[in-house]
C-alpha cells in the first residue's frame, strides 16, 4: 500500500475557531495522537514498536503554512514520552518544541496537548518521540507543511505525495538498547533497514528469510509523484535508489532547490528530502526501491538493507535479478560530500513567503559569534562512557530551562558553553550556549569521531554554507558558500571533517542541538542555545501555556491527572466506570 493512501487520523480540520488561544485568522488542526506498544514481525521476530493510534508508523501531520495546530498525545506506554515535531520552528514558542530542556515529560497514562502555530514554513519533516532511545521502536510519523495556494510551488504539482520513512532497526527495543549503551557498549550492527515500517522484499533467497511482509508503492505509468523521504533511524546513513528511475531533487527541509537528477542520494539520520520521480520505465516489471546502509563494507552489511516495491498499476510481474548498484566508492571519501555540496536552493522560488526564499542574503551579514563545536568518539568519564561536545556530556534537564527562569530557580544550569574545544579532560554538565538575540551565529561542526554524525537544531533553519575534511581555521571561511547555499535543520558532518553552518538568532527560547544518531545523543552530545531579549516585554517570547507541566524542583505545583484507563481515550474515568458496570452488567 502506497502511503499515499495512509489513513488519516486527523479527523476534525476546523476552521477559523477564534479561541484566546490561537492566533487570530488562521484555521486551526485538531488531532489526537494515543502513543502505545504493538507487537509486529517486520524482520520475522515478532517485537513490541511503538505505534500511534495502533499504526507503525504514525500517522501523517498534512498542515499549510501558518495554521494552529492543537494535538492531544495521550502516553499508553509505560515509561515517560515527549514528542518533538522536529523542524517545525515554533516561533517563539519553546514551550512546545518537546524535549526535556523545554517540557516536563508526559508521564505515563496522561495525556498532554500540544498547541503550536507552523508560522511561515513549508516543507517535509517529521515527529518522534524524543526520550531515552524511544525513536528505536518507533512512534515516528511524517509531517507536511503545504504551500498555501496564493503561493505557486516551483514545479507543476505532481500526481501523488508519496511518503517513504526509511530507517536503520533493530529487533531489541528501545530498552535494551539503552541497557547496552549504559553497559559502556556500542550499539553495533542493526537488524535491518526498515521502509514505511516494513521489512525487505525477498529479492535474494538467501538473505531474506520468507513471509516477511513489505512495501509496495502502487503508482500509474506515466505520472509525476513527490517522493517525501526521511531517515527515521537509530544512527545509520542511508544510500536511497529506485531502480531504473531518476530522483528529481525539489526540496531539503523546508527549501526548494535547483532541480537537478541523481540516480541514487545519500540520506543522513534525520534528514528530510523531496524528490519528483516520474514514471516512465515500461511495465515489463515491478522494480526496487532501496535503502541501504552507507560507509560500511557491504559484503559484511548485505542483510542491512531495505527492499519496496515500486509496483506500476499496469506491471507484467515482479521485479527481479540483483538491486541496483550501491554507490561503490568505500575508498572515495570524496564522493557522498561532493553529493551533499551539489545541492542548492533555488532562490527565484518562493516558500512559505511570496517573496523569493534567496531575498535573505545570508552571505553578506556580520558575525557576530562563532562556535566551534568538537566532537569526539565517547570516552570514559567517572567511570561511564560518555560523549560529548567540547569537552561537555550534557546531562539530561530535570527541569524544562526556560520554566526555571519563570521560577527564578538558580544552579539548575550553567550559560558557560566553551566556543572551542578546551584542553581540560571532559566533564558532564548542564552548560548551555548564551546566545545573543538578533546575532547572526556561525558554529563550525567538527567531528573528530569515527562516525558520521548528524546534527539538529530546533527551532531554526540554518544555512550551510561549508563542508570539508580536515580541520577547520579561519582561513576556511574562503571557502563558504555565500550565495544559494541551503537552509534547513539536519546537517551531516564527515568524519574527519567539519561543516559549517550560519544562524540569524530571530528566535527566543531555548532550542535544542544535538547529535540526530540516537546512540550519540543519549550518550550526552546535547546542548541548548538559550536566546532571551534583554528587552523582553511580553512579545518576542511566548508565556508559557496554561498547561504546562511541572517536574524536578517544581513537583509539588503539578495537579495529578485524572486518566482513564487503557485505550479510552478522551473517556473521563466517570464515563468508563459506568461503562465498566454496563459492561459488567451485560456479562452476567
Ligand atoms: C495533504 O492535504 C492536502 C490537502 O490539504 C491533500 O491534497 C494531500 O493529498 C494530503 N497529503 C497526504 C499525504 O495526505
Ligand atoms: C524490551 O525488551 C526487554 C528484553 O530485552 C524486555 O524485558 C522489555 O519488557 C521490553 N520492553 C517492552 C516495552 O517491550
Ligand atoms: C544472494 O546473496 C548471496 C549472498 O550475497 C549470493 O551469494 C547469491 O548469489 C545471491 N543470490 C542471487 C540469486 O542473487
Ligand atoms: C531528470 O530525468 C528525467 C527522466 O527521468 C528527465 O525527463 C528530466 O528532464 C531530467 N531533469 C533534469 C533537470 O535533468
Ligand atoms: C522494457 O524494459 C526492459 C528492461 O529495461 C527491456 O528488457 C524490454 O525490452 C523493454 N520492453 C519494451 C517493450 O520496451
Ligand atoms: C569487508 O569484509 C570482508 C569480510 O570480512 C573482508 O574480507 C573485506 O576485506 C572487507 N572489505 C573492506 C573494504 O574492508
Ligand atoms: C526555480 O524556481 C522557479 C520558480 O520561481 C522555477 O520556475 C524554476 O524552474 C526553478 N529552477 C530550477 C532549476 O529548479
Ligand atoms: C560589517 O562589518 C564591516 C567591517 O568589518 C562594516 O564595514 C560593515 O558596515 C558591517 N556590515 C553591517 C551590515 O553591519
Ligand atoms: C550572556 O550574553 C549577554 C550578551 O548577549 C551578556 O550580557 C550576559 O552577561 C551573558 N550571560 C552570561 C551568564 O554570561
Ligand atoms: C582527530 O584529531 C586529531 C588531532 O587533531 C587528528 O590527528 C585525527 O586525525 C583526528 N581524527 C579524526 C577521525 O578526525
Ligand atoms: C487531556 O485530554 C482531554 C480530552 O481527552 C483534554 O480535555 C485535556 O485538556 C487534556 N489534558 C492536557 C493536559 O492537555
Amino acid at each position: 500500500m502506497a502511503l499515499s493512501a495512509f489513513p488519516l487520523f486527523f479527523s476534525l480540520l476546523h476552521i477559523a475557531l477564534l479561541s484566546t488561544l490561537c492566533f487570530a485568522g488562521d484555521p486551526t488542526v485538531y488531532s489526537d495522537l494515543r502513543f502505545s506498544y504493538i507487537t509486529v514481525s517486520p524482520l520475522g521476530v515478532p517485537q513490541r514498536v511503538i505505534a500511534i493510534n495502533g499504526k507503525f508508523p504514525g500517522p501523517v501531520l498534512n498542515v499549510t503554512t501558518n495554521n494552529n495546530v492543537i494535538v492531544n498525545v495521550k502516553n499508553d506506554l509505560d515509561e515517560n514520552l515527549l514528542v518533538t515535531w522536529s523542524g517545525v520552528q515554533m516561533r517563539r514558542n519553546s514551550w512546545q518544541d518537546g524535549v526535556l530542556g523545554t517540557n516536563c515529560p508526559i508521564p505515563s497514562k496522561w495525556n498532554w496537548t500540544y498547541q503550536f502555530q507552523v508560522k511561515d514554513q513549508i516543507g517535509s519533516f517529521f515527529y518522534f518521540p524524543s526520550l531515552g532511545l524511544q525513536r528505536a521502536s518507533g512512534g515516528f510519523g511524517p509531517i507536511i507543511i503545504n504551500n498555501r495556494e496564493i503561493i505557486p510551488i516551483p514545479f507543476a504539482q505532481p500526481d501523488g505525495d508519496i511518503i517513504i520513512l526509511i530507517g536503520d532497526w533493530f529487533t531489541q527495543n528501545h530498552s535494551a538498547l539503552r541497557a547496552t549503551l549504559d553497559a559502556g557498549k556500542d550499539l553495533g550492527m542493526p537488524d535491518g533497514v526498515l521502509i514505511n515500517g516494513k521489512g525487505p522484499y525477498r529479492y535474494n533467497n538467501t538473505l531474506v528469510s520468507d513471509g516477511i511482509d513489505y512495501e509496495t508503492i502502487t503508482v500509474d505509468p506515466g505520472k509525476t509523484y513527490r517522493l517525501r523521504v526521511h531517515n527515521v533511524g537509530t544512527s545509520t546513513s542511508l544510500n536511497f535508489r529506485i531502480q531504473n528511475h531518476n530522483l528529481l531533487l525539489a526540496e531539503t527541509e523546508g527549501r526548494y532547490t535547483i532541480q537537478s537528477n541523481y540516480t541514487q542520494f545519500d540520506i543522513h539520520v534525520g534528514q528530510s528530502y523531496s524528490f519528483l520521480v516520474t514514471m516512465d520505465q515500461n511495465a515489463s516489471s515491478d522494480y526496487y526501491i532501496v535503502a541501504s546502509a552507507r560507509f560500511v563494507n557491504e559484503s559484511l552489511w548485505q542483510r542491512v538493507t531495505g527492499v519496496a516495491v515500486l509496483h506500476y498499476s499496469n506491471s507484467k510481474g515482479p521485479a527481479t535479478g540483483p538491486l541496483p548498484d550501491p554507490p561503490n566508492d568505500f575508498y572515495d571519501k570524496e564522493a557522498s560530500m561532493n553529493q551533499a555540496r551539489s545541492v542548492r536552493q533555488n532562490a527565484s522560488a518562493s516558500g512559505a513567503r511570496p517573496n523569493p526564499q534567496g531575498s535573505f542574503h545570508y552571505g553578506n551579514i556580520n558575525i557576530t559569534d562563532t562556535y566551534v563545536l568538537k566532537v569526539l568518539p565517547p570516552e570514559t568519564i567517572n567511570g561511564k562512557v560518555r560523549a560529548t561536545v567540547n569537552g561537555i556530556s550534557f546531562l539530561k534537564p530535570k527541569i524544562p530551562f526556560r520554566l526555571a527562569d519563570k521560577h527564578k530557580l538558580r544552579g539548575i544550569y550553567k550559560l558557560d558553553f566553551p566556543s572551542k574545544p578546551m584542553n581540560r579532560p571532559p566533564v558532564m554538565d548542564r552548560s548551555l550556549i548564551n546566545a545573543t538575540y538578533r546575532g547572526f551565529m556561525e558554529i563550525i561542526l567538527q567531528n573528530n569521531d569515527t562516525t558520521i554524525q548528524s546534527f539538529h537544531l530546533d527551532g531554526y533553519s540554518f544555512f550551510v554554507v561549508g563542508m570539508a575534511y580536515g580541520d577547520w581555521s579561519e582561513n576556511s571561511r574562503g571557502s563558504y558558500n555565500k550565495w544559494d547555499g541551503l537552509s534547513r535543520c539536519t546537517i551531516q558532518v564527515f568524519p574527519g571533517g567539519w561543516t559549517a553552518i550560519l544562524i540569524s538568532l530571530d528566535n527566543t527560547g531555548v532550542w535544542n542541538l544535538r547529535s540526530e544518531n540516537l546512540d550519540r545523543w543519549y550518550l550526552g552530545q546535547e546542548t541548548y542555545l538559550r536566546i532571551v531579549n534583554p528587552e523582553e516585554n511580553g512579545e518576542t517570547e511566548m508565556a508559557e501555556p496554561d498547561n504546562v507541566l511541572y517536574c524536578g524542583p517544581l513537583h509539588s505545583l503539578q495537579k495529578e491527572q485524572i486518566h482513564s484507563g487503557v485505550g479510552t481515550f478522551g473517556v473521563s474515568l466517570k464515563i468508563y466506570t459506568l461503562l465498566l458496570a454496563l459492561f459488567s452488567a451485560m456479562l452476567i
